[in-house]
């Protein structure tokens, strides 16, 4: 545990990150904006005071159990097959041509055969890719005026495309989306890029799975997470004023060696997961089997029969993702 630079604190050993994130007496940090009812429908205020993701007590019990409903319909294995199908057919349509998996395949096919599974016609599933990515750019509290303007307009579409239905459904039907669109992203991207680098040989040795599972704990696509502590919290025995900003590190927290033996070292043959990828304790995250058959799927036909075309990879600027902005690949 040490202070941030915000006068919070920042958590990085895997039991106390576990601890936290198991406390009642720390909380997810309201969205900001105006109280629920005052933001203007169809909005991204209005999504952000509406979603599981960031409420609190009841609402929070109220929407999680939505969005778990909703999940419980789609099966993960026809998430996969369904992911699979459409990348072969991205693949073929690029042919001989290098591809930049992160535009066609990483940013597109998740969300499509999600939302798909949702309902969503396969006419309007390009509108909907376009709109879920606007709102992902934005849906976190610092993005700047023009990205809120564009996800503004972009949850309406979202909402029209989701809906009819009481609003709180159809704000955490569009949540859903939103919480898989980037995290998916960075976990096919920064598993390719894991996956891709040991001679094919080497590579055949673990099924995809296996590479997936050893990214999210050593390259993970989200890095950390916040809560804020109320009233009589404590860690390690120590008091934690209330109001306090405690930022939950992930990627340090996985490299514990107090869990992960030689934790530097890419392995995928470690037992267990036991990273903190997809959080822990009072409200993980609900769709990990979901996300990671959407990654496995499009992952599989590239870990077939291609390689890397470029050697470098650039990350899109945040603070707690990590999404590679480009990664080319091309037939081997
Ligand atoms: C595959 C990569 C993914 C990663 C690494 C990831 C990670 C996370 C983490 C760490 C949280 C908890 C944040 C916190 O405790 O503050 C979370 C929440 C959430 N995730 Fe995921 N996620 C992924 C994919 C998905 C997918 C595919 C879906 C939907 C199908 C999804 C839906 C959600 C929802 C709705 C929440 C909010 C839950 C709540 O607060 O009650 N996630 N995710």
């Amino acid at each position: 545990m040490k202070p941030s630079s915000d006068h919070g604190l920042t958590v990085t050993g895997h039991a106390e990150v576990c601890a936290v994130l198991d406390d009642p007496r720390f909380i997810v940090p309201p969205a900001p904006g105006r109280a629920g009812d005052e933001e203007p429908p169809g909005t991204l205020g209005w999504l952000r005071r509406h979603v599981s993701r960031f409420s609190s007590g009841r609402a929070h019990e109220r929407r999680r159990a939505l969005v778990r409903a909703e999940l419980h319909r789609v099966h993960p294995g026809s998430l996969r097959s369904a992911a699979r199908d459409r990348t072969v057919a991205e693949l073929e349509r690029a042919g001989e041509e290098p591809l930049d998996v992160m535009a066609r395949l990483a940013r597109a096919v998740p969300v499509a055969v999600l939302g798909s599974a949702l309902g969503v016609a396969e006419a309007d599933l390009e509108a909907l890719v376009r709109a879920v990515t606007a709102v992902a750019a934005a849906y976190h509290p610092g993005a700047g005026a023009e990205r809120v303007a564009r996800a503004d307009t972009s949850v309406g579409e979202l909402a029209a495309l989701l809906g009819p239905g009481d609003p709180e459904m159809v704000a955490n039907r569009i949540g859903l989306l939103v919480q898989a669109c980037d995290a998916t992203a960075g976990l096919i991207g920064n598993t390719l890029n894991a996956a891709l680098r040991p001679p094919p040989a080497l590579r055949a040795e673990w099924p995809v799975d296996a590479f997936a599972a050893e990214t999210l704990r050593l390259d993970p696509p989200v890095r950390s997470t916040r809560r804020t502590s109320r009233e009589g919290a404590e860690l390690g025995g120590r008091e934690v004023p209330p109001g306090t900003l405690v930022v939950l590190d992930f990627a340090a927290a996985n490299r514990d060696p107090r869990v992960f033996p030689d934790p530097h070292r890419f392995d995928p043959s470690r037992p267990g997961p036991r990273h903190l990828t997809f959080g822990y304790g009072r409200r993980p995250c609900p769709g990990d089997g979901h996300g990671l058959a959407l990654a496995c799927g499009v992952l599989e036909p590239l870990l077939a029969g291609y390689e890397p075309a470029d050697r470098e990879v650039a990350y899109e600027p945040s603070a707690n993702l990590r999404i590679p902005l480009r990664l080319e690949v091309q037939l081997r």
